[in-house]
């Protein structure tokens, strides 16, 4: 049996002291709305909880579905990988970004620098099968192998204009995705998906969606995977796409640091199952929520395949 621990939008408290010379018109508009209102709602004492809680469960393997920070600013960055840090090596940690990650970048700058050994390939001859994609997503899709349980890191992570939290993935990112998919369906790999944003349509409105989740979703109907895990709408999720040997889980976690008295649902993550059954998989998830009284609390247990 593998276990997955599945943790998204980290939302890093607390802000480290801006730049002036980062302060684009998108990170000071986000600055003003986290002095006024986000740093009330994710908390540094909620997170810590929550992931003593997770590394309690002692999980295989630990998936952090983007937005790890605020602002994207460069000192965020490595604050963040401070915190990946004590989540463990790369080698039992993976991350992907999120749109907060690439706030107020250019078109064409891209460094995830300080994050880039939790968000590359481990396997050789794996990963950017289709040749590299360009720009913001250079690096993605990467591929991480453990026994036959595949992880695929995807970036639907771009710049935006303010007040728009769209994603894309990119027609480079789409085709090596989709020959990534076939590949590691065919060796008979347990194929996971990581993105950050909802990868079908209708998840999220037009201002917050994924651009180019009609694709996504006919890749995954042509190339099959066996769960889709993403974060970006701070409530817990649980959908099916119509996959090439049935339906596909596809599910999201609520903000790993959201305080209970939010609006959005509190800080939760889950762990996820994988066992091989016959041909197939069977999945199994448990969420933890923390609770109103400071606690981590078992809510949810599920089976999500066959
Ligand atoms: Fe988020
Ligand atoms: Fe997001």
């Amino acid at each position: 049996m593998f276990t997955l621990a599945h943790l998204s939008d980290i939302h890093l408290a607390p802000l480290p002291a801006p730049r002036l010379a980062d302060l684009t018109p998108k990170r000071a508009l986000a600055l003003v709305n986290w002095v006024r209102q986000r740093r009330f709602l994710h908390r540094r004492e909620v997170l810590d909880l929550l992931t003593a809680d997770l590394l309690a469960q002692r999980p295989d393997h630990i998936a952090v579905t983007g937005d790890l920070v605020n602002m994207g600013m460069p000192q965020e960055l490595i604050a963040a990988r401070e915190w990946l840090n004590t989540l463990g090596t790369p080698e039992r940690v993976t991350t992907i970004p999120g749109n907060h990650d690439v706030y107020g970048w250019r078109r064409g700058a891209s460094d995830f620098g300080p994050w880039r050994d939790y968000m590359c390939s481990n396997a050789p001859g794996t990963g950017q099968a289709s040749g590299p994609s360009q720009g913001h997503h250079a690096g993605f899709p990467f591929v991480k192998t453990y026994g036959r349980i595949a992880l695929i890191g995807t970036s639907t992570a771009v710049p935006t204009p303010p007040l728009w939290a769209t994603g894309r993935l990119g027609k480079s990112q789409r085709r090596a995705l989709g020959h990534l998919l076939s590949t590691l369906g065919d060796d008979g790999f347990c194929r996971v998906v990581l993105i950050h944003h909802p990868p079908l349509p209708g998840q999220a409105s037009a201002s917050r969606g994924l651009e180019d989740a009609a694709e996504m979703a006919e890749s995954l109907a042509c190339e099959g995977a066996e769960l889709v895990l993403h974060g970006h709408n701070h409530r817990p999720m649980l959908a099916f796409a119509q996959g090439l040997r049935g339906r596909i889980p596809v599910v999201g976690v609520p903000s790993a640091s959201m305080h209970p008295d939010s609006h959005a649902p509190s800080a939760r993550y889950n762990l996820l199952t994988i066992v091989p059954a016959g041909d197939g998989w069977r999945i199994g998830l448990t969420g933890r929520q923390y609770g109103p009284d400071g606690q981590m609390h078992e809510i949810e247990r599920l089976h999500l395949a066959p």
